[in-house]
């Protein structure tokens, strides 16, 4: 560590690394109300330990900022150890068996993550810092995405323990709206439309190029359905009528044993959800939310309607937010870390509150490039049996979303706060 290797004056990459280090502090911080136990349990292979993803994102700053400066490693069995998937990295601890990382333990993580901060922060009037700025910038972003895993893995780890805690105990957090607005459909014309991110500003290589595809005219629903209009599906014996379920998702909810969305409890009189509150009776103004892409589907066959293209979406969202027609739902920086009812007027929770399955495949764009080197790995090699999401969450940190933003899980996941908006043809 030590002090500063550069004195130079303020330069333009400061401002990046300020906010890394901000972004840096601010996972951290999402770990206060956790015990050390919390930290260290894997509950299933989808899900990481909050340890791991405390150290595998200051790895990830460790490998791809610092070491092509030269900058000696803090700890000699990182590369091993918190790599995630780096093939061009090289071997790495299996993902099903982060759980069993004792060791280190977390305070050695903690001091990792100083230890690794201190390096970065003595960067700051760098000469480099021009060409670090990608990189900087993928890491910052990279670990927003993990800051949201962190909180929905650590959900469905107290999920799994019987005393069902509560990340954060419950509050009276102000109810903006205690009652959703009514469904409308809003009309769009299709036609030949651009899709993708244009302009300045970060994206991922997944979002890009910008390219024309053809929509034909559709609607779209102006929120999301709500946990009372998914009880209704439930109570009419939804998950019971193979005809309302694509056959790989009626074999999911037969293998399963699947009866509601992941977190609701519907056996007694008064159905109940568990959230990062802890377990409360389920709010029916509130959107549905940790659905899989089957759940979504089978819903949207039985109310008469079907899911959006990631096209017919993208388009919606941003002609609708143009002129202010959209309105965002919550974000991470929302004390309820739960959807919350739509608010009235045009395409209401357009970003935010819960991620939206699509019937878009995860594919390339037309033109795609991955970007260089062991970047190439970071989105396009997951491009196979997977489905496009939509919109962020109200885990997403704050500034994280964006219309053109392409997130994607297998059809079976149900552990992120995924939800359901309606499409239907015109
Ligand atoms: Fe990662």
């Amino acid at each position: 560590m030590g002090g500063r290797v550069y004195s130079g004056t303020m330069r333009p990459g400061d401002s990046l690394l300020s906010r890394v280090l901000a972004t840096r502090r601010a996972t951290v911080r999402l770990c206060e109300p956790l015990g050390v136990e919390d930290l260290v349990a894997q509950s299933m292979p989808d899900a990481s330990p909050a340890k791991w993803h405390l150290a595998h994102t200051t790895w990830f700053f460790e490998r791809f900022v610092l070491a092509p400066l030269g900058i000696p490693a803090v700890r000699a069995d990182a590369d091993y150890l918190f790599n995630s998937y780096y093939e061009s990295v090289g071997a790495r601890h299996p993902r099903p068996k982060r759980g069993l990382l004792t060791r280190p333990t977390a305070a050695e993580i903690f001091d990792y993550r100083r230890a690794v901060d201190a390096k970065l922060a003595d960067l700051a009037g760098s000469p480099r810092l021009g060409e670090l700025a990608a990189a900087l910038e993928l890491g910052c972003q990279h670990e927003e995405q993990h800051q949201e895993l962190l909180l929905t893995d650590i959900k469905h780890l107290f999920s799994e323990n019987p005393l069902l805690p509560a990340y954060r105990p419950s509050i009276d957090a102000p109810e903006v709206s205690p009652r959703t607005c009514p469904l409308e459909w809003l009309s769009f014309p299709g036609g030949l439309v651009a899709i993708g991110h244009a302009g300045e500003g970060f994206a991922y290589d997944n979002e890009r190029p910008r390219h024309k595809v053809h929509v034909e005219p559709f609607s779209l629903a102006s929120r999301l359905v709500t946990a009372g209009e998914y009880l209704a599906f439930v109570r009419d014996g939804g998950y019971q009528k193979f005809d309302l379920w694509l056959s790989e998702g009626w074999s999911w909810v037969q293998a399963n044993a699947q009866k509601a969305p992941l977190y609701w409890q519907v056996e007694g009189r008064e159905a109940q959800v568990f959230t990062l509150r802890g377990l409360r009776p389920l709010r029916h103004d509130e959107p549905v939310c940790h659905v899989s892409y089957y759940e979504a589907d089978a819903y949207a066959r039985w109310a008469g309607a079907r899911l959006a293209s990631e096209a017919e979406w993208e388009i919606a969202v941003a002609s609708a937010r143009d002129p202010g027609g959209a309105r965002d739902g919550a974000f991470a920086d929302d004390p309820r870390l739960h959807p919350a009812p739509a608010r009235s007027g045009g395409l209401a929770q357009a970003l935010g509150d819960a991620w939206e399955w699509t019937t878009s495949a995860y594919a390339a764009y037309p033109g795609f490039r991955p970007l260089a080197g062991a970047f190439a790995e970071y989105n396009g090699k997951f491009m196979v049996s997977q489905i496009v999401l939509r919109g962020g969450s109200c885990l997403t940190p704050p500034g994280h979303a964006r219309p053109s933003y392409r997130n994607f899980y297998p059809p079976h996941a149900q552990w992120q706060v995924s939800g359901i908006r309606l499409a239907r043809d015109a």
